[in-house]
């Protein structure tokens, strides 16, 4: 039998406290397949509390993690602390510039500084792997690193956010408002009390960031993501896309095009007929196109102790097995510095939603503003209210460069009768 692999865990939280739960009760099923024992022999949090199943079982304690980075046992540390920046990206630099393997969930470390760590632990001749990072248990990392290695991917998107799919079924399947759903969720622990990093979209485009550079070979390039929460979603567009026969999904979507590469985080309207369109309250999916492989779906948990910790012990099993693959699935040095397509000279179908006070001409206003910008519309829906009330106006408009849309819903703003901000939400082709 091998020598065995020596793990350190920093920060006993959610997520590290399942990948201790894990690499505790599945630590025979973990040696019969790695042919090696892999031993957990320090874990570090400032929670003394945190700390005391570790003591029981004779593991080492610390109340900070770096130290863990210099300890010569140490072969492999797993980083859950988290923050794109202080203590985590100290710690792994660390412990790459030391010799050990690094596993980490961190996609804000990743989405921020991923190249530079995959240039140093490619130098110190180690693994920096980051499976548990995007969508959770679901193993897109290594499908798209190793199992479509074959392809070249044209385009990688999903629902990446766990906390933003269940107030969106929520507010689809109930006719709830947002604000309702997310105090739920607050309430019940599945959102944290600031939500911003979730609700904005950023938690999406930290994973997205990330799935492209993988798929694309690419540099990781957060800054170049076009990012849009899901505040402004409301269930009248709810209903009007359920009518249109869509649904309505916070995706993040990575594309290639002939100018550059395409990273977009934002509310879709995605066809019913669609398997993203069912993927339901807390779940997670990933789609990649492939030129061979056609089309793969994964759908699963993207957050939470066990899933996350299910990815965190898949790296840890990789390099027990001596597995070593790029981490972005080229050499470092190969990672191409990929051209961002700016949000404006995206091409696409648009959903319009305008409330307006029926006058004589606004309708031909509204027209005019659309063929002033060359947007030819495909479908026109109106409600009927007493008179002097504001209708909603819904509008489907052909596919049009995003620089186009944009002129066109200005001026819709202004015309007479328009008595709200233009609703807008892009339809995708899928
Ligand atoms: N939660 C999820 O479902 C999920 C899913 C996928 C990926 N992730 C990622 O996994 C990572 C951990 O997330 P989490 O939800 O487990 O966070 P968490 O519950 O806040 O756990 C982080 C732990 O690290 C501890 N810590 C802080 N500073 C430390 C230090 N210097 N040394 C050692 N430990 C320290 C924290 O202690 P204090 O609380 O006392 O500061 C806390 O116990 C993050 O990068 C996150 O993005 C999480």
């Amino acid at each position: 039998m091998s020598k065995s692999l020596n793990i350190a865990i920093a920060g006993l939280g959610t997520i590290g406290g399942g990948t201790f739960k894990l690499l505790m009760e599945q630590a025979e099923i973990l040696e019969r397949r790695t042919g090696r024992a892999i031993r957990l022999v320090a874990v570090a949090d400032p929670d003394a509390s945190r700390l005391k199943e570790a003591k029981k079982n004779g593991i080492r304690c610390y109340a900070d993690a770096l130290p863990m980075a210099a300890e010569a046992d140490i072969d492999v540390v797993v980083e859950l602390i988290g923050g794109s920046d202080g203590i985590a990206k100290k710690l792994c630099e660390a412990a790459i510039a030391n010799g050990k393997h690094v596993v980490s969930a961190n996609k804000a470390l990743i989405a921020h500084h991923g190249t530079a760590l995959a240039h140093a632990a490619e130098d110190a001749g180690v693994t920096f792997a980051y499976e548990a990072a995007v969508a959770g248990g679901i193993p897109i990392i290594k499908s798209l690193r190793e199992g479509l290695a074959g392809n070249n991917i044209k385009r990688v998107y999903g629902i990446l956010n766990g906390t933003c799919n269940f107030i969106l079924s929520a507010m689809s399947d109930q006719s709830r408002e947002f604000e309702d759903v997310l105090k739920e969720c607050q309430q019940r622990g599945y959102a944290e009390a600031d939500p911003s990093f979730d609700i904005d979209g950023i938690d999406t485009a930290h994973k997205l960031a990330i799935l492209a550079s993988v798929a694309f070979g690419g540099e990781v390039n957060f800054d170049a993501v076009h990012i849009e929460g899901i505040r402004h979603i409301s269930p009248m567009d709810m209903q009007f896309a359920a009518e249109l026969g869509y649904r309505i999904k916070l995706l993040g979507i990575a594309s290639i095009r002939d100018d550059g590469v395409e990273q977009r985080v934002h509310p879709c309207m995605v066809p019913e007929t669609t398997a993203i369109a069912h993927v339901a309250g807390s779940l997670n999916a990933v789609v990649a196109d492939g030129d061979f492989v056609d089309s793969i779906v994964l759908e699963g948990y993207g957050a939470g102790a066990g899933p996350t910790s299910s990815a965190v012990a898949a790296d840890i099993i990789d390099i027990a097995r001596g597995l070593k693959v790029p981490t972005f699935g080229v050499p470092a040095a190969q990672l191409k510095t990929i051209t961002p397509v700016p949000m404006q000279r995206h091409f696409g179908a648009y959903y319009i939603r305008l409330m307006v006070v029926d006058k004589p001409g606004v309708f031909a206003d509204i027209a005019g503003a659309l063929k002033n910008h060359a947007v030819s519309m495909e479908s026109v829906l109106q409600r009927t209210r007493d008179p002097g009330e504001a209708v909603p106006v819904v509008m489907t408009v052909h596919k049009t460069e995003e620089a186009a849309m944009t002129k066109a819903l200005d001026e819709m703003a202004l015309v007479e009768g328009v008595v709200e901000e233009p609703r807008m939400i892009r339809i995708e082709s899928l």
